[in-house]
């Protein structure tokens, strides 16, 4: 058989090294989020690009038992006690487009949109509002816009001010920005979510697409472990009771 290849991790007798580097040197010397950031872009970060990214990480590490991602873990964690990793699964199995996945979806669209503006010689606000309409035209909803509690994500601002205080911010910050002012023109005034906050400032870290989505996964199983603690040791056993109300058709009666 054929070895499997890979660049992450390599060990060896008694050593470990990720990505060339040893995991004892790691172990005393780095943070978690050095880690992070070394096994998916090959290289420690500079001290802002760490601390940037440890801003993303407790972001999105928790938003109560009531998001999604949370509630769904919650419901596991009710009537299987003793499968923490099934009830944090069952969490990370409820993030996608509507809720903390749109982070992907974004990253592509900036992506998209800095590629329309160097193509057709647009200017950013340009692209960004070319972008509105297209999704107009095609009836669907921006990713990293809008949030069922917030009319104002008290997260987006923190990450924009520190990547431009650490020389981080580049055109995807920029574009995020000027796709909130043509979607405040031309749908409704509409915050930047977390997912669209991170999106940009990935982008200008130099991540690809997908970590818009890795890296909430990675900052959220943090807090979905913190619930089903909660859940196991505050609750009882079948707790979540869901108010359910039938309204199909009559049930039969058997005399
Ligand atoms: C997060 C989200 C599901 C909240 O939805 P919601 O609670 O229905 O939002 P609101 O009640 O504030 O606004 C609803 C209206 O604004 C519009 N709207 C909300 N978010 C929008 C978006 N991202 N793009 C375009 N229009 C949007 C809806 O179409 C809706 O209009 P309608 O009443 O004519 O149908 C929604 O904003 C959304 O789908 N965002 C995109 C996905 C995303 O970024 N998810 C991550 C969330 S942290």
């Amino acid at each position: 058989m054929e070895p499997w290849k890979t660049a992450i991790t390599h060990s060896y007798e008694n050593h470990i090294w990720v990505r060339g580097k040893d995991i004892t040197s790691l172990m005393t010397n780095a943070t978690f989020t050095d880690l992070v950031f070394l096994l998916y872009q090959g290289r420690l970060p500079s001290p802002e690009e760490r601390r940037l990214l440890d801003a993303i990480l407790i972001g999105v590490a928790d938003h109560g038992p009531g998001s999604p991602s949370a509630a769904a873990s919650r419901l596991v964690a009710t009537g299987n006690r003793q499968a923490p990793e099934a009830a944090i699964a069952a969490g990370i199995l409820a993030i996608g487009d509507a809720h903390a996945g749109a982070g992907l979806a974004c990253m592509e669209i900036i992506k998209d949109g800095l590629d329309l503006a160097r193509r057709e010689s647009l200017t950013i606000p340009d692209a960004a509002g070319r972008t509105v309409d297209l999704f107009l035209e095609r009836k669907e909803r921006l990713p990293g816009f809008g949030h069922r509690h917030h009319t104002s994500d008290p997260r987006t601002p923190i990450l924009f001010k520190m990547a431009s205080e650490f020389k981080l911010r580049k055109d995807g910050i920029e574009f995020m920005e000027a796709l909130e002012a043509a979607v405040q023109k031309k749908i409704k005034p509409l915050p930047i979510n977390i997912d669209g906050a991170l999106a940009a400032v990935l982008h200008d870290m130099g991540f690809p697409p997908l970590f818009g989505k890795v890296m909430f996964i990675v900052g959220r199983v943090a807090g979905l472990g913190a619930q089903v603690m909660e859940e196991y040791t505050r609750e009882k056993p079948m707790r979540i009771r869901i108010p359910v109300e039938y309204d199909g058709p009559p049930p039969e009666i058997k005399d």
